[in-house]
């Protein structure tokens, strides 16, 4: 049982493997107070931490005065207007102008197992491995009930959270904002973890400490954003991969998010996340329910690696439903960066017919093959092929693949649509836009209004179509704007709140449709590169895009504040030509498939214009591929050293479960004359077991390689890298212990 109710001092018992929450209830008033989070501890009496008994002013008695009480009590979930003078989490318009909301707590279930949630992703589990709590509550000055959901991933560390609204009224209401989570807790001198970055600079991880006030990331433009990340982390001072208490927050969901920490004046914080309120408005008629997205909880005492290894568990086991999740997707070749528009059947055929030459296996036709599209100006919402370049139409040149022995897969773009297309001309309405204004474009193109049905059912048709015209195993589902202009001729004015998050929702339904529709179809998502990676988009598809920048240096912090959060096996990485199209650096070919290895790995280049050195590479870097992805895709990871602290040298490796091997990728950034060859401590590995350093006889314990490290010898040049296989081999270990095995003191 991960959840039990202490009746007796009414308090609720949540535990992980490693990890306790505890709930109490303030009798007299109902209030529903946050006690603890942390590293595990054993059922008693701890309501103290609510302290419930402190007066607010000398001399006063009257510990419950209420602006100061309400303003100091560590709430699970804050109400409006009511003394609590930090960030409410919920708030509503009535009838009658009122905004206050207060919430008392009335009842609660205990059920086995982890509910969905009608029409948003959200994790999931069996009845035998979840359990999961509902703290009912009501206000019933303005007619609502709120549950908040907490959902215990004992094996994972983690704890989802959501919550829902009920009109429980006659009348209707507007809520205009509601929160998905909220934590208080006493500063510990926490510093604050983000992941910021721009088109081509996604997720870079900063670090800051926590000021009094709110410090938070948001976005605002309809997706989750290249700019902020709807993730966050708290943690003590100096932590680092392996030691340090880390709270980590991160939000199911893929529009507009807010996730934030405020620091009060009694040296408590808030943490809190959830959809932004900035525009947001919810009509709930009576009887209606809205269920804000899920948040994902997690807590390491051990540093920032545990937390992101409960991640990647946790999104591997809960979150991820392809069928490809634990499958080794097939090595791809995307023409983007080859041809960009300037392609046609014979140019694809040339790429695809080398391409199996070296060993690769999928090919996949980017922008432009559709509409009259030989740019970025036209066709969005033509989903129908250009013969002119596609000459012999699509199923033709997908045979023509098939076989030369490649699958094949296919760019599309659904939920855009471009000015100069048979479908605006059409339906100039199907755009979002403000009434009596002019919408703002954005690379020409218009975002399609998703909150109506029959806009969503076209593109779910279209979708379909293509998919159905030819043998096409992999779709590219991209999204390259972000959002302005929000209007819906569908909706009265006083409903124009919802749209944002009914467009979200919209993408949802399509996704869903998809999957269901195509369930062997290999889906990756992209946003303009790594816009929309979040948790929400893959609940639809296993793989996201990372970035547009594949420079292999480039890469090397994107990758790390990606991997941070998200499982190797979810991140597009692609090698690709050089002098690199974003930065105009030159990597060794080698190089660049290290770094690609980490994720799904696959080229985005014109493979019949590359050095035939480089070509002849391809065989190779395939072949490793294939022997490092069940490793990869599977197995534990672990942040060596950073290139963005150091600024010379990257490493990261990957230990299978069982810690029989382990993959050590370094890559050497900078080169500098007359130094040492450089230590590493590993992580991870089993102390008590020896290690052979595939290809060689040299055979290590696993104390000596984390504890002493190993050595990486010099290499001349920048940009250099090596890959450090090993695996179990037991021919030192009679040998070496006589006495009793040492204890691992850091996995
Ligand atoms: C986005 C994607 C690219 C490519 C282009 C096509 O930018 O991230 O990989 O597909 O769109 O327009």
């Amino acid at each position: 049982m991960s959840i039990r109710y202490d009746e007796a001092n009414r308090i609720f018992e949540l535990d992980t493997r490693n990890t306790s929450y505890r709930i109490g209830i303030v009798d007299e008033e109902g209030f529903v107070g946050h006690i603890y989070y942390g590293q595990k501890i054993r059922p008693q009496k701890c309501d103290q931490f609510l302290r419930t008994c402190e007066a607010p002013f000398v001399p006063s008695k009257n510990n419950r005065e209420r602006c100061s009480f309400m303003d100091t009590f560590p709430t699970e979930y804050s109400g409006n207007g009511i003394g609590d003078y930090r960030e409410s989490c919920i708030a509503v318009k009535t009838a009658n102008g009122s905004r206050t909301v207060d919430l008392k707590f009335v009842d609660y279930d205990i059920v086995n197992g982890k509910p969905g949630i009608s029409g948003l992703p959200a994790s999931f589990a069996g009845e035998e491995e979840v359990q999961t709590l509902v703290v009912h509550m009501m206000d019933g000055g303005c007619g609502i009930d709120v549950d908040l959901i907490y959902s215990v991933f004992e094996d994972e560390d983690v704890i989802t959270r959501s919550v829902s609204v009920k009109n429980a009224g006659d009348r209707n209401i507007r809520l205009t904002k509601v929160y998905s989570a909220c934590i208080d807790m006493d500063d510990e001198d926490f510093e604050m973890l983000t992941l910021h970055g721009s088109w081509a600079r996604e997720r870079q991880i900063e670090r800051r400490p926590i000021a009094y006030g709110k410090q938070s990331v948001s976005s605002l433009r309809g997706e989750s954003s290249h700019q902020d990340h709807p993730f966050m982390a708290w943690m003590t001072k100096g932590t680092d991969q392996t030691t340090g208490d880390v709270y980590g927050m991160h939000f199911v969901y893929s529009g507009n998010f807010i996730a934030q920490i405020e620091k009060s004046q009694f040296d408590s914080i808030r943490a809190v996340m959830g959809i932004h309120s900035e525009g947001f408005e919810w009509w709930l008629t009576p009887g209606e329910t809205f269920t804000a997205p899920e948040v994902v909880l997690t807590y390491s005492h051990d540093g920032l690696g545990q937390m992101t290894r409960n991640l990647h568990d946790f999104y591997r086991c809960h979150m991820i439903r392809s069928r490809y999740l634990h499958q080794k997707r097939p090595v791809l070749i995307n023409n983007w960066e080859a041809t960009y528009f300037d392609f046609d059947t014979d140019k694809l055929l040339a790429i695809a017919k080398s391409a199996a030459e070296h060993g690769i296996e999928m090919l996949v036709m980017d922008d432009g093959w559709f509409g009259h599209r030989n740019d970025d100006a036209t066709s969005l919402g033509d989903w129908f092929v250009n013969e002119n370049k596609i000459k012999g139409g699509l199923k033709h040149l997908v045979d023509e693949v098939n076989k030369l022995g490649l699958k094949f897969g296919i760019w599309m773009e659904p939920e855009m649509i471009s000015p100069d297309s048979e479908l605006y001309r059409k339906h100039p309405d199907w755009a979002f836009a403000v009434p009596e204004r002019t919408a703002t474009l954005s690379r020409n193109q218009y975002v399609l209004d998703l909150s109506r049905k029959e806009v969503r059912d076209y593109v779910c048709e279209c979708v379909h179509n293509v998919i159905s015209s030819a043998n096409i195993e992999y779709v590219k589902w991209d999204m390259n704007r972000q959002l302005t202009d929000i209007g819906s001729v569908e909706f009265t004015g006083d409903r124009q709140g919802e749209l944002a998050h009914r467009y979200v929702l919209g993408v949802y339904e399509l996704q869903e449709r998809l999957v269901n529709d195509f369930p062997d179809l290999l889906l990756e998502n992209c946003s303009g590169g790594g816009a929309r990676f979040d948790p929400g988009m893959l609940y639809y598809s296993p793989q996201i895009w990372c970035s547009d920048d594949t420079d292999a240096i480039e890469r090397l912090s994107i990758q790390e504040g990606t991997e941070l959060i998200y499982p190797l096996s979810t991140m597009g990485a692609h090698v690709s030509d050089c002098p690199n199209h974003t930065v105009g650096r030159s990597t060794p070919f080698m190089t660049r498939a290290h770094v690609a290895l980490a994720g799904t790995f696959g080229y985005e280049l014109d493979i019949t214009k590359i050095s035939e050195e480089e070509r002849a590479m391809i065989p190779e870097q395939v072949s490793m591929y294939h022997k490092y992805n069940d490793l990869v895709r599977e197995g534990d990871y672990y942040r060596v050293a950073s290139y963005r602290e150091n600024g010379l040298y990257d490493c990261w490796m990957v230990v299978a479960k069982d810690k029989s091997e382990a993959l050590v990728t370094y890559v050497q950034v900078l080169g500098r004359p007359n130094v040492h060859s450089r230590k590493i401590k590993l992580l991870g590995l089993d102390v008590a077991a020896d290690y052979r350093l595939d290809g060689t006889e040299k055979v290590y314990g696993g104390d000596l390689l984390m504890n002493a490290g190993m050595l990486i010898e010099t290499m001349r040049g920048d940009y250099m890298s090596r890959l450090y296989h090993f695996v179990l081999d037991n021919s030192l270990t009679c040998l070496l212990y006589t006495s009793p095995s040492p204890r691992d003191p850091k996995t």
